[in-house]
């Protein structure tokens, strides 16, 4: 796809459901006994895949008037899928699943897309089997496909080397399995999106904080469908917020955006960077922080970005670098090593595209040194079929100084997570 520069952007938008969560709605809702109704769901491809995975073990999931509702059989009562799981490219489904799975009385078998095929498994395979799963990776290498069998699993204290809430929620799920408390330590509190639904359903579960980042999950109580509200992802609106700062002449409303603390890093990162953005309409929605955000065009300075906020902003870095070219001064980005491991590696891909466009990036061991402010230019940008490389750079094309056009390659990946994302953001081009 080839996107042009853009004058100014001003309007207001909406951005579509926030991914995690309406991941964990569908599993927590297959789950649970009764209904759960889902308003805000985010139809995307990596959510379908998570809806599809619980429909081929029984589930029974509609869809009227954007709402979803998943007719939920309890704890246990998940079928045996007729054949292997298909994930899509989708690491939260495998990962979160497998916990789910490993304390089920069936047999299954898990797998994904080459990408998801290349990401590292072993993760959730160590803790799990610490609980007493029986996990293993078909092909030895640590990765998917991932076969379970059934086990009895046991209460026992996890400490995870990454901060991962993918990993920290299949622990989580597979202790409503096991025979007392599971307590899990990570290094850095991670987003607890599943902490806080399974509360709503009933669980007792005890979220982790930025001081003591343990959860501590007790079995036994039943879950009991909701109705859900599912906020806009704050990983969505993270392009039109470095839209509406980088591009001259803007002023953006982005509107029900969830603010989760242990999801708001990038708020905090554009503000020490002297944005012009202010938080309007802060309310609580389903147990979900929301707000809506205003944002203006913003003379910005470079800043360091390391340690405990990093999994709070990891998914929103490559637009952060994107955005850091435009701001004085240098933009360090450190303990990020994480990125190497997502839908593609995100520190390679972030720094050859940047660099492919005139700016001055640098690839570090775990992170990225970025010095602005650069003047970009037209270039061929490599996704990797990576969502958030699409979209960063459809961000930097805004301000590309040339008259020819920026070309994503592959850019209809954006369908992992917002599929509408290019029509809406032609639909602030002014
Ligand atoms: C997610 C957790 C993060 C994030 C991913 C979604 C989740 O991954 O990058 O896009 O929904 O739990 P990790 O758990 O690998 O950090």
């Amino acid at each position: 796809m080839k996107l042009s520069h853009t004058s100014s952007l001003r309007g207001e938008i909406t951005v579509p459901g926030d991914k995690s969560i309406s991941h964990r709605s569908i599993m927590l809702g297959s789950i649970a006994t009764g209904k759960t109704e889902i308003s805000g769901f985010l139809k995307s491809a990596d959510c379908i895949s998570t809806m599809n995975a619980f429909r081929a073990m029984g589930i029974e999931i509609t869809e009227e008037n954007d709402i979803i509702t998943v007719n939920g059989k309890g704890l246990y009562g998940l079928q045996a899928p007729n054949e292997t799981i298909d994930c899509g490219n989708s690491g939260t489904t495998t990962r979160i699943l497998s916990g789910i799975l490993a304390g089920q009385s069936f047999e299954t078998t898990l797998t994904g897309d080459e990408s998801i095929q290349k990401r590292p498994m072993k993760r959730v395979i160590d803790p799990l089997s610490e609980m007493g799963a029986s996990i293993t990776s078909v092909k030895g290498n640590g990765c998917a496909p991932l076969n379970i069998k059934p086990s009895q699993l046991h209460g026992t204290h996890i400490t995870t080397k990454v901060a991962s809430a993918q990993v920290k929620s299949a622990v989580i799920l597979a202790g409503l399995y096991a025979d007392g408390e599971t307590t899990l330590t990570e290094p850095s509190l991670s987003r607890n999106h599943t902490e806080l639904m399974l509360s709503s359903f009933g669980a007792d579960i005890r979220s982790g904080s930025f001081e003591d980042p343990t959860a501590v999950i007790v079995p036994g109580n039943e879950l009991h469908g909701q109705k859900i509200t599912v906020p806009g992802d704050i990983s969505s609106a993270a392009y039109f917020i470095g839209a509406g700062l980088i591009t001259p002449d803007s002023e953006i409303l982005v509107k029900n955006v969830g603010i989760n603390p242990t999801r708001d890093g990038l708020i905090r990162v554009f503000k020490a960077m002297n944005a012009n953005l202010e938080l309007l309409n802060v309310r609580e929605v389903a147990g979900e922080k929301v707000a809506d955000i205003l944002v203006k065009t913003s003379e910005l300075k470079g800043t360091e970005i390391s340690g405990d906020i990093i999994p709070t902003l990891i998914d929103e870095l490559p637009l952060i670098a994107v955005v850091a070219t435009q701001a004085e001064g240098e933009t360090v980005i450190k303990d990020a090593a994480e990125l190497k491991v997502k839908e593609s590696n995100r520190i390679d891909l972030t720094v050859n595209n940047l660099k492919a466009m005139g700016a001055d990036a640098e690839a570090t061991d775990d992170g990225m040194i970025i010095r602005g402010k650069s003047e970009l230019h037209h270039a061929q940008i490599n996704t990797a079929k990576d969502h958030r490389i699409a979209m960063s750079f459809s961000i930097a094309s805004l301000i590309n100084a040339d008259v020819q056009p920026v070309d994503i390659l592959d850019a209809g990946c954006v369908n992992i997570s917002y599929p509408e994302f290019y029509k809406d953001l032609d639909s602030l081009k002014k």
